[in-house]
């Protein structure tokens, strides 16, 4: 087990991403605070993560809000005693409504209101996780504080400006704050996933759209899938990554290494 005796919180935990690494850490061993808006979610989150080694607890609450996420971290640390990693994973979109159903913002199409509020979600709650959690995690030897960023954080193609800015503003995040903590033994870094299918991407409902899902412009051919976020989370999390600090970390099937262009284009 490569978490035996740490403690984790993670927000978002009620779904996707969230879901797949409280489950993956609590197997590897760790004490984990599960943290998310959706009692559901946390109760499905928990009974998954309950096969254990590790222990999982639910905590109900809005990680763009500092007093619940203030009382979130006070109630990990009297349950486990210590916090060695905070996973801040808790994201939303901005979505309009269309023909009856609701997709991504493209460009100006965002209220000024829903900006703000994907700012607060994606920007604003890492950092008062972080505020909160540090005090806790530099008294460890090592600790690991890491986020939810996205490749729309590094590529426009997508569109999708307040989330683009969002998660640009998360990388940036990592950067500075690797310095921010400067000697207490934290790492600070971010994960960029591509399309993984989970509660805000689901390629079943973008086929049955339009024939094609997000998978026909990677490389791999495929979305990805929530697991292959949470294995890089447990790298990110443990020594196995002990100089990797400061930086954002792709994880996308390679979507990230091309320029757009049409598949096919240019080969014969
Ligand atoms: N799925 C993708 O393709 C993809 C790609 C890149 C980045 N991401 C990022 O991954 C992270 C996890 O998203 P996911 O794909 O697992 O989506 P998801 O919708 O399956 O899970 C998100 C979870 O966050 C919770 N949540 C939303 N707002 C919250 C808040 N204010 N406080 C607490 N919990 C809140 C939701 O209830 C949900 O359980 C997000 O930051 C998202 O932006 C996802």
């Amino acid at each position: 087990m490569r978490l035996e005796g740490k403690a984790a919180i993670i927000t978002g935990a009620g779904s996707g991403i969230g879901r797949a690494t409280t489950v993956l850490f609590a197997k590897e061993g760790a004490s984990v605070a599960a943290v998310d808006v959706s009692k559901e979610g946390l109760d499905a989150t928990l009974e998954l993560a309950s096969a254990g080694p590790g222990k999982a607890i639910a905590l109900q609450g809005d990680a763009s809000k500092e007093s619940d996420v203030e009382s979130a971290v006070g109630q990990s640390v009297d349950h486990f005693g210590r916090i060695d990693i905070a996973f801040a994973n808790a994201g939303i979109g901005a979505y309009i409504e269309e023909g009856g159903k609701q997709r991504l913002a493209i460009g100006m199409e965002s209220s000024v209101e829903q900006f703000r509020q994907v700012l607060d979600v994606n920007l604003v709650g890492p950092y008062i996780l972080m505020k909160y959690s540090l005090p806790h995690m530099s008294k460890q030897r090592t600790a690991s504080f890491i986020m939810t960023a996205s490749v729309a954080g590094i590529r426009g193609n997508a569109g999708v400006v307040a989330y683009g800015a969002s998660k640009g503003g998360v990388i940036a995040m990592a950067n500075s704050m690797a310095f921010g903590v400067y000697g207490t033994g934290v790492r600070v870094n971010a994960i960029c996933p591509g399309l993984i299918e989970t509660g805000m991407y689901s390629s079943a409902d973008r086929k049955r759209e339009t024939g094609a899902d997000g998978g026909s412009l990677n490389p791999l051919r495929r979305v990805g899938d929530p697991s292959e976020i949470a294995s890089v989370a447990l790298f990110l999390a443990t020594d196995d990554s002990s100089y990797i600090n400061g930086q954002a970390v792709p994880v996308c099937g390679g979507l990230t290494g091309g320029l757009p262009q049409s598949p096919g284009e240019g080969q014969s």
